[in-house]
């Protein structure tokens, strides 16, 4: 299949092919997403297919208005009425419990709620309007690989498997929406991402749990990259954990006998003797170019330049740094360099 790349302004052809049944591929503020209408089952079933990914791990419903949001789910809360003022369109999707068969269990997982969002881009806002439907959309890569935040990321996992990308070129964000479940009594963010646990808590006024109180328990540092193997480049990546720890990174990188990737800001690459057989990759200035830069660094990588070792940046894990950091550490099954 020739997968078509359309511009913003072409939407109405790439609606075509998504009432069509057939899968596109759009752009978030966050990601590109791999996008097929929520109510065709058989058009849902072939994004696990064309990803690669279990068909028990449920997918994002995408969505235009709040309208659409309440014919599929019961009644919301106040809360989530709250919130839904405060952050969309933007980076929070958020669960929610459905009406009885509201959505096919190829959508939800089989279960009996799913997860809302209302992306902040205003072509596949009019992709969502033009074909009339709501769009699933797990991230535009194969299964365990980092997320698009290019068209040509998309089409470097998925040219010919799909129909068409919605190109608005780079994301903004470039790690995925915070997942918040408002489905049980407390709310509890099950993936960190740009809308951060105290920016929900300001607008609810309730507590609410995060990712550390879910798996801290049970985490097991020792078992690097086993569990953990999401967003995995081919590389193997080490993080550098502090920003003194940087001259030791690189000398150690420096006396490997194979080409080495480095990924950190400005302020270290230029501070730093950076060895002849590291390669840099800039990651900005912040943690918020840092976080628009990740996935496509890793990428690069991997793709351009076939680098097997990367050291790479870390930032704390406040704020914005709570989804860099959970990224990375996926990425690097937990491989931190150690001085
Ligand atoms: O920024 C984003 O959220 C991007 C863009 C394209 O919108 N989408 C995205 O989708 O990251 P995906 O499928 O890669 O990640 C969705 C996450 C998965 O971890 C999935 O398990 C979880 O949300 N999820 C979806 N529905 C759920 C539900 N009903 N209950 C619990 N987790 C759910
Ligand atoms: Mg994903």
């Amino acid at each position: 299949m020739e997968t078509k790349v359309f511009k913003p302004a072409e939407v109405a052809a790439a609606a075509k092919l998504i009432q069509a049944g057939e899968l596109v591929a759009f752009p978030t503020e966050t990601v590109y997403g791999l996008g097929a209408d929520a109510t065709n089952v058989t058009a849902v079933k072939q994004v696990y297919q064309a990803k690669g990914r279990p068909s028990d791990n449920p997918l994002i419903v995408h969505v235009a208005d709040v309208a659409t949001v309440e014919r599929f789910a019961k009644p919301l809360s106040i809360a989530a009425k709250k919130l839904i003022k405060a952050f969309w369109p933007g980076p929070l999707t958020m669960i929610f419990n459905l009406k009885p068969a509201a959505l096919a269990p190829e959508v939800t997982g089989g279960l009996a709620t799913a997860a809302f969002r209302n992306p902040n881009n205003a072509a596949t806002l009019s992709l969502i309007r033009e074909a009339g439907t709501p769009i699933v959309g797990p991230s535009a890569n194969t299964s365990g690989k980092p997320s698009p935040t290019t068209a040509q990321h998309v089409l470097h996992d998925l040219d010919g498997k799909i129909a068409g990308i919605l190109d608005d070129g780079a994301t903004q964000v470039g790690v995925e929406s915070t997942v918040l479940d408002l489905s049980g009594k407390q709310p509890a963010i099950l993936r960190p991402g740009a809308v951060t646990a105290s920016e929900i808590e300001a607008v609810i006024g309730e507590k609410v749990m995060t990712e550390q109180h879910h798996v801290g328990a049970t985490e097991v540092p020792k078992a690097p990259g086993m569990k953990y193997k999401h967003y995995a480049p081919d590389a193997q990546v080490y993080i550098v954990d502090h920003l003194e720890d940087w001259p030791a990174a690189l000398a150690w990188a420096g006396k490997q006998s194979v080409q080495m990737g480095v990924m950190a800001t400005d302020a270290i690459l230029t501070s730093n003797q950076i060895p002849a057989n590291c390669e840099q990759f800039s990651l900005g200035d912040d943690v918020q170019s840092a976080s628009r830069e990740l996935f496509a660094g890793l990428r690069h990588f991997d793709t351009e330049t076939k680098i097997k070792d990367i050291l790479c940046q870390a930032f704390d894990s406040t704020g914005l740094g709570a989804a860099y950091m959970n990224r990375l550490n996926k990425s690097a099954g937990q491989t931190h360099f150690r001085v």
